[in-house]
């Protein structure tokens, strides 16, 4: 693992953004996951600034969703969908056949699962995988327990994630399921990165850098990727030793 720690939560989303604009500079036709949430808000608006500023051609690469509340419609500003269409897909105007999100209203869900990584292997490995970590040590939605194996599945959400949750909508949102890429799509591609900013994050940070390998904190798989990156604000990294 590589970690990179900022003085502060700007200067964290400037180094997230330029170590990603690197990334599509170098591979034209690179694949992607990508992360919803507050964490990469400020990261992926650095990162599209970029972008659009040095005119970098994305007409070859490809963007996936990394992970859907399910029943929630992407027109819901709580969804990940909206997210990523309104922060990321929208201003850099990528084409509908070259990005997927999780249908999370699917009639059959396990099937949307298929899809998804279908998709992903027919364009090869993702050559990227960007996550946040959730309180309880989650990535994506693979919440504490989930087994390691796992591509892409329907996971039940545990009561912090439900709880937490909440912040992204407008009003009291029932959130019972999670439709999400696995960890081992996580371990398998070629480059997994992990953004964590605040005090709040110090915590559970700690547990997954420094504490065992373990299940309980998904985010520990982290340790076991041979090619992991670490981004994180001084706050974040408050209670690393
Ligand atoms: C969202 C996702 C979640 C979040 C995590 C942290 O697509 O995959 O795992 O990354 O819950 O959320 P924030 O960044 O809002 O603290």
């Amino acid at each position: 693992m590589q970690t990179f720690i900022a003085s502060n939560s700007k200067e964290f989303a400037q180094q997230t953004a330029d170590f990603l604009f690197q990334r599509f500079v170098q591979k034209p036709d690179l694949i992607v996951a990508l992360a919803a949430g507050e964490t990469p808000l400020l990261p992926y608006t650095r990162l599209v600034e970029k972008l659009i500023h040095e005119r970098v051609d994305l007409s070859r690469c490809t963007f996936i969703g990394l992970d859907e509340w399910v029943g929630i419609p992407p027109d819901n500003p709580g969804s990940c969908a909206y997210f990523l269409r309104n922060v990321v897909l929208d201003p850099l105007n990528i084409k509908s056949d070259r990005f997927k999100l999780f249908n999370s209203q699917a009639a059959d869900l396990q099937q949307e699962c298929r899809n998804m990584d279908a998709f992903i292997l027919s364009r090869g490995v993702l050559d990227a995988i960007v996550v946040g970590i959730g309180m309880n040590g989650h990535i994506g939605f693979n919440e504490p327990g989930v087994s390691a194996k796992k591509y892409s599945h329907v996971i039940d959400l545990d009561a912090n994630t439900k709880n937490v949750g909440q912040k992204y909508f407008s009003e009291h949102t029932a959130l019972s399921k999670g439709i999400t890429l696995g960890l081992q799509t996580l371990l398998d591609a070629k480059q997994a990165i992990l953004l964590a900013n605040g005090a709040r994050k110090a915590t559970i940070m700690r547990k997954a850098l420094e504490g065992p390998l373990s299940i309980e904190v998904p985010a520990s798989i982290m340790q076991q990727h041979a090619n992991g990156f670490i981004f994180m604000d001084e706050a974040a990294a408050g209670e690393l030793t």
